[in-house]
C-alpha cells in the first residue's frame, strides 16, 4: 500500500505533487492508513474513469473539506470573477461498454475452469444495462453537489445568494445527459448545500428561472462540430496507429495471455478492447458502487494495471491531445470565450461598474477539458507518447487520471490587486486545476498578470478561427478570391 502512495507521489505533476505536501500533515494527523486503504492500488490506473478522490485523497475522509485556501492571492486581491470547464460527475458506462462487457461475462460464463475466481465471476450480477449508457449516477451526483460547495468555499465573496438570485452566475452545458444532470446538481449543491436556501415548492410551476443550464454543444462538444477533426482523426482508421500498434504489443500480449490463462478462455477469443472492459468494469464497481474487492479488480495485478492505463492514455493522447493540431485547435473556441468573460469583467472592473457575470460554470466532458489543456501547452511532454514508449509511461506528464477524473475541473480565477505604485498589475489570473494550483507552463508560476496572460496566448486569442482550423478545403483560396 505504501509503495503505491510513493509512485503516485513520485510521478504525479507538479500540481498533484503540491497538493500531496500539503495534506500529508492532515494525513498523519488523521490516520494515514485508513485514508490509503479505501484507495486500491489499481484505481490509480484508471484514467479517465479515476475517481476525484484519488487526486484529493483527504476527500474521502471528507467530501467538504478545502485544503487551498492559504495559497489563493491574499488581502491585496479581490476575486472578481471565476470562469470554469468541469466534467461531469461519475457515470454509468456507455451502451458501447455495456456491450462489450456482456460478450466478456458471456465468455467467463462460458468458461469451464473452476477456478475461484472464474466461479466468482461467473456469479457476479451482471446489473449494467443498456438504458444507463453514460448517465449520471448518483455518486456523480454528490461529486458536484460537494464540487459546488467547496469552490464557494472557497471563493465566498462570488458565489453569494444575492449573486444567486440577481442571476449574475452562469451555467453553461453540454446537451448529454450526464452533463445536464451535472449542472443541475452542481446548482442544487449550491443553493441548498451552500447557500441554504429553501428548496422550491412542489406545487409551483419550475419557470425558466436564471439559473437554470442552459445548452451549447458548439462551445462544450466542440469536437463534433468540427470536420477536419471529425474527419482526419474521429473517423480515420489509421489515425489511432500507435494505439493499435500497442493493442498487437507485446506488453498487452502478456496481459491477454496472463487473463487467457486465469479465465480458460482460448487467447484468440479475447482482444484488448474486451480485456479493457473487464479492467473498466473494475474501475466502474469501485466508483460507481464503492465496491473496492470486485473479482474484476482480481484478474489484474499493478503492472497489468499499468498497461490498461497506457492503453487509455495513448488513445487520450492520439485522439483529445497533443498528437495532432487539430484536436488541440477544435477548442480556441471555449479558449477564446473563456477570455472574453474575463476581458469583460476587465472592463467593467475599469469603469467602476458591477461585474455582470462574476461566476462562470460550463460543464462539459474529458473530451472537452484536454483538447484545452493542451492548447494552453499544460502536461506537455517532449517526446511524442508512442506504442514503444510503455516503459517511459509513469514518467510522464500526460496521464489522464491525473488530470481528468470524474468531475476534475479547470478555475480561472480573476483578482483586481491593490497595488497603488503599479497600476498595470491591478488585474492577476490564478489558474485551479481539480482544486489545486496549476502552474501557467510559460512561467511555471501560479500567478499571472492578465495582460501579460493574454499576450502569452496572443496567437490563440487572435490566430486561431475555428472556423478555419476546423474546414476541410483550402481557406487560403477563398481570402485570396476575397481580396
Ligand atoms: C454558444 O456559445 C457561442 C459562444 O458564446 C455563441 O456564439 C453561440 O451563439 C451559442 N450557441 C447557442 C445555441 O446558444
Ligand atoms: C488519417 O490519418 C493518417 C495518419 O495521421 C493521415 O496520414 C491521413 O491523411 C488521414 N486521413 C484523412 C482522410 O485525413
Ligand atoms: C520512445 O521510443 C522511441 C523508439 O523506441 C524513442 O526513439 C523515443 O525517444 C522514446 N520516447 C520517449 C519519450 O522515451
Ligand atoms: C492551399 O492552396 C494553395 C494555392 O492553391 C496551395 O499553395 C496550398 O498548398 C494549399 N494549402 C493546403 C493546406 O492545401
Amino acid at each position: 500500500m505504501r509503495s503505491a502512495l510513493y509512485t503516485y507521489r513520485k510521478c504525479a505533476p507538479k500540481a498533484a505533487q503540491i497538493l500531496l505536501l500539503s495534506v500529508t500533515c492532515f494525513c498523519s494527523a488523521g490516520g494515514l492508513d485508513s485514508v490509503i486503504n479505501k484507495s486500491p492500488k489499481l484505481a490509480l490506473y484508471f484514467g479517465t474513469k479515476t475517481r476525484y478522490e484519488e487526486v484529493n485523497p483527504f476527500l474521502m475522509e471528507n467530501p467538504l473539506m478545502v485544503t487551498r485556501k492559504r495559497d489563493l492571492l491574499p488581502n491585496t486581491c479581490t476575486p472578481l470573477q471565476i470562469v470554469s470547464v468541469i466534467r461531469h460527475g461519475t457515470r454509468y458506462p456507455t451502451k458501447k461498454q455495456i456491450q462489450k462487457l456482456k460478450k466478456m461475462y458471456g465468455l467467463i460464463e462460458e468458461s469451464a475452469s473452476s477456478s475461484e475466481l472464474v466461479k466468482e465471476l461467473q456469479s457476479w450480477n451482471m446489473w449494467y444495462d443498456d438504458w444507463m449508457d453514460g448517465q449520471l449516477v448518483k455518486k456523480g451526483e454528490e461529486d458536484m453537489k460537494n464540487l459546488a460547495y467547496r469552490l464557494a468555499t472557497l471563493f465566498p465573496s462570488l458565489f453569494t445568494s444575492d449573486k444567486f438570485h440577481k442571476c449574475k452566475m452562469s451555467f453553461t452545458t453540454s446537451s448529454k445527459h450526464r452533463c445536464v444532470d451535472s449542472t443541475k446538481a452542481f446548482i442544487s449543491g449550491l443553493a441548498h448545500t451552500y447557500l441554504k436556501l429553501p428548496r422550491p415548492n412542489e406545487d409551483e410551476p419550475e419557470g425558466v428561472s436564471c439559473t437554470s443550464p442552459v445548452v451549447n454543444d458548439t462551445l462544450m462538444r466542440f469536437f463534433d462540430h468540427c470536420e477536419k477533426f471529425v474527419v482526419q482523426v474521429e473517423d480515420n482508421d489509421t489515425a489511432m496507429h500507435e494505439l493499435d500498434k500497442f493493442k498487437e504489443g507485446p506488453e498487452v500480449r502478456r496481459v491477454l495471455h496472463k487473463i487467457s490463462t486465469l479465465l480458460s478462455i482460448p487467447e484468440k477469443e479475447l482482444s484488448a478492447d474486451l480485456i479493457q472492459v473487464a479492467f473498466f468494469t473494475c474501475s466502474f464497481e469501485l466508483a460507481i458502487n464503492n465496491v473496492a474487492n470486485s473479482p474484476w479488480c482480481r484478474l489484474f495485478d499493478e503492472e497489468d494495471a499499468k498497461v490498461m492505463e497506457y492503453l487509455n492514455d495513448l488513445k487520450q493522447y492520439w485522439k483529445r491531445g497533443y498528437g495532432f493540431d487539430i484536436n488541440t485547435r477544435s477548442s480556441c473556441n471555449l479558449f477564446q470565450h473563456i477570455f472574453q468573460h474575463l476581458d469583460n469583467a476587465v472592463s467593467e472592473s475599469r469603469r467602476s461598474q458591477q461585474i455582470s457575470t462574476p461566476v462562470v460554470m460550463q460543464f462539459g466532458h474529458a473530451e472537452t477539458l484536454l483538447p484545452l489543456l493542451a492548447l494552453m501547452g499544460l502536461f506537455k511532454d517532449e517526446k511524442p507518447l508512442l506504442a514503444d514508449n510503455f516503459s517511459k509511461h509513469l514518467e510522464q506528464r500526460f496521464r489522464s487520471g491525473r488530470i481528468v477524473p470524474y468531475a476534475s475541473n479547470l478555475v480561472f480565477v480573476l483578482y483586481h490587486c491593490d497595488f497603488a505604485e503599479s497600476p498595470r498589475e491591478e488585474y492577476q489570473v490564478q489558474m485551479l486545476l481539480n482544486e489545486n494550483l496549476l502552474p501557467f507552463p510559460h512561467s511555471q508560476q501560479s500567478v499571472c498578470v492578465f495582460e501579460d496572460l493574454k499576450k502569452q496566448y496572443n496567437h490563440l486569442l487572435n490566430r486561431c478561427h475555428v472556423k478555419d482550423e476546423c474546414q476541410l478545403t483550402n481557406v487560403t483560396h477563398t481570402s485570396e478570391d476575397e481580396l
